[in-house]
């Protein structure tokens, strides 16, 4: 693994680590994890096998990453947020629940962060949803259903209660547009979604 640093507290078993990574001290990172080029992953975290992390990744403190959940390139995870991959979790070590752990399809549901999302501190992403493109999930959501690209959620359950531009800063629409006040990025609303109105997407 290329110019990767891994601290002397961390126990690192994968190798599928890209170039410029960083993991910070007593992290643990699973054989079959994958970690994409110059990620930031932050002390106590703890990444399973069978998680997919993509490039630039920001992964603040104590961060528990399971098996089927996957994060896109330049997403942020604040410290403590709470992955989940099962919806009605069972002790595996009960006769009652051996029929249904024995496939993983029967149990595992995926979870995808997309590109440039941010998580905020605390939240929690039940299995199974996708949290869009660069939207913004606040401190503390719960977050129970899909998420709309650039939008802005919060509570529990978490709804949207607003929208932020890829640069993270909210958004105020008139008449259907909104162009960010600090880096001048335009957006056009359309029915419930919103989208980059450039031309040389
Ligand atoms: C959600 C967030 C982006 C909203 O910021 P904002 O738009 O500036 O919100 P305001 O502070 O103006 O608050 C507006 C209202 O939302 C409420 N609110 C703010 N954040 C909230 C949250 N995370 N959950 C629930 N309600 C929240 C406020 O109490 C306020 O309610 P009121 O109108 O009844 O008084 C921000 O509060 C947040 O949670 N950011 C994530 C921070 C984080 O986790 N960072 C991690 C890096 S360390
Ligand atoms: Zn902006």
């Amino acid at each position: 693994m290329k110019n990767v640093f891994i601290h002397s507290t961390a126990l690192v078993e994968t190798d599928q680590i890209g170039e410029g990574t960083r993991i910070w001290a007593f992290a643990h990172v699973l054989s079959g994890a994958s970690l994409g080029k110059n990620c930031n992953v932050g002390d106590h975290c703890f990444i399973e096998g069978g998680a997919w992390i993509g490039d630039q990744v920001t992964m603040k403190n104590g961060n528990m990453v399971w098996e089927g959940i996957r994060i896109e390139e330049g997403a942020f995870v604040g410290p403590h947020v709470f992955f989940t991959n099962d919806l009605y979790p069972r002790s595996q070590r009960i006769p009652q629940s051996r029929k249904r752990y024995a496939k993983k399809e029967n149990w595992l549901l995926p979870t995808l962060i997309k590109k440039g999302a941010s998580l905020g501190a605390g939240a929690m992403i039940l299995a199974g949803v996708t949290v869009g493109e660069f939207s913004m999930v606040g401190a503390s959501a719960l977050v129970t259903k899909d998420v709309p690209p650039y939008a802005l959620v919060v509570g529990a359950p978490a709804r949207v209660r607003g929208w932020v531009c890829e640069c993270g800063l909210p958004l105020r629409f008139k008449q259907g547009k909104a162009t960010c006040a600090d880096c001048g990025l335009r957006y056009r609303a359309r029915g419930s979604r919103i989208a980059v109105v450039d031309p040389s997407r």
